[in-house]
């Protein structure tokens, strides 16, 4: 059995998210795939872009301490917490294997695309499918239990997938004109560079930063306005907009931006996604001009992923 599972990006409002208002994110079709065979005895995991192997017994799964796994630690602590969810005591073996195509440490959810594959594979496993309101608590609970703090935004953006308003930690599936109208854009998510911060650090920066409720209030703004408008022309303008409200809160880079300007130039908008300090830009394709754009954009030695919503 195969397993595909969304990314998400960051339309509007990261880091103002964390201070109460909303976030806008959108699960993409950059995936992660999780495939699950029947294996006697054993439990064994390959994660097959980083050609790496793990075998335990039946027995050593409950109460195995994920951290201490390194680049398994979402896997098995995904495993543990569905099986002891579905109070399940392992007597069949599995093998999963991962493959992903998601940019890791870049703010687009690779490890919670893989955390509820994982969580989606097992449990279909044993023939206990879950609801999508069991997948995205467990997903967030592997999260917690792994990072120590989470947000619902990767887990339940991936679990429930379209479009979801974030606000106070939880999360709302918005449906009707605006998911229609999101669905017919296409996007390009550009790998700029590595992120030379970690989310909490720039969360913590930007905590520093008098001004900030302003901006907050600014991106609210331009949320209202997103959420009701029909041409694309005008969404990339207020993703453009929700930059420019970024880069005061000093979270972009020179290279973030020029992409980002390039972008703007060449297609409808665009915007960083995410925490920031280097990491992805997202912008909206405006497909009578998207070869000039994608020839600006291969000049900045960038990585381009097509993208659609999924819904
Ligand atoms: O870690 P990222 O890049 O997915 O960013 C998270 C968005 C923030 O608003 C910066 C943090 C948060 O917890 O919402």
């Amino acid at each position: 059995m195969i397993v595909e599972t969304p990314s998400k990006v960051i339309l509007f409002g990261e880091h103002a998210v964390v201070y109460g208002y909303r976030a806008i994110a959108m699960a993409i079709d950059l995936t992660s795939t999780v495939e699950i065979k029947r294996l006697d005895n054993k439990i064994v995991l390959n994660l097959n872009d980083l050609n790496k192997s793990l075998r335990l017994n039946l027995d050593e799964i409950k109460d195995i301490e994920p951290k201490n796994f390194g680049d398994f630690k979402y896997c098995l602590c995904a495993i543990k917490n569905t099986l002891n969810y579905l109070d399940i005591e392992p007597k069949i073996g599995f093998e999963i294997n991962i493959s992903s195509k998601i940019p890791v440490s870049c703010g687009l959810g690779s490890s919670a695309s893989i955390t509820i594959g994982v969580i989606k594979a097992v449990s279909r496993f044993y023939d206990r499918e879950l609801k999508d309101d069991e997948i995205a608590k467990l997903g967030y609970t592997v999260e917690r239990e792994v990072q120590g703090k989470a947000s619902v935004t990767d887990t339940s953006t991936i679990t429930y997938k379209g479009i979801l308003e974030i606000k106070n930690n939880k999360p709302k599936k918005i449906k009707g004109k605006f998911e229609e109208f999101l669905k017919n854009c296409k996007f390009l998510v550009v790998y700029v560079e590595d992120r030379k911060k970690k989310t909490a650090e720039l969360v913590n920066e930007v905590a520093k930063i008098e001004y900030k409720d302003e901006i907050f209030k600014e991106i609210d703004k331009i949320i209202d306005k997103a959420l009701k408008v029909d041409s694309k022309e005008e969404f990339g303008k207020l993703m453009t907009k929700n930059h420019e409200l970024l880069k005061r809160l000093n979270i972009s880079t020179p290279k973030i931006d020029r992409v980002v300007d390039i972008g703007s130039k060449f297609g409808f908008g665009a915007k960083l996604t995410g925490a920031g300090g280097g990491g992805c830009v997202i912008i909206l394709v405006d497909e009578n001009r998207e070869k000039e754009l994608l020839k600006e954009l291969n000049k900045e030695n960038v990585k381009i992923f097509r993208c659609k919503m999924v819904s």
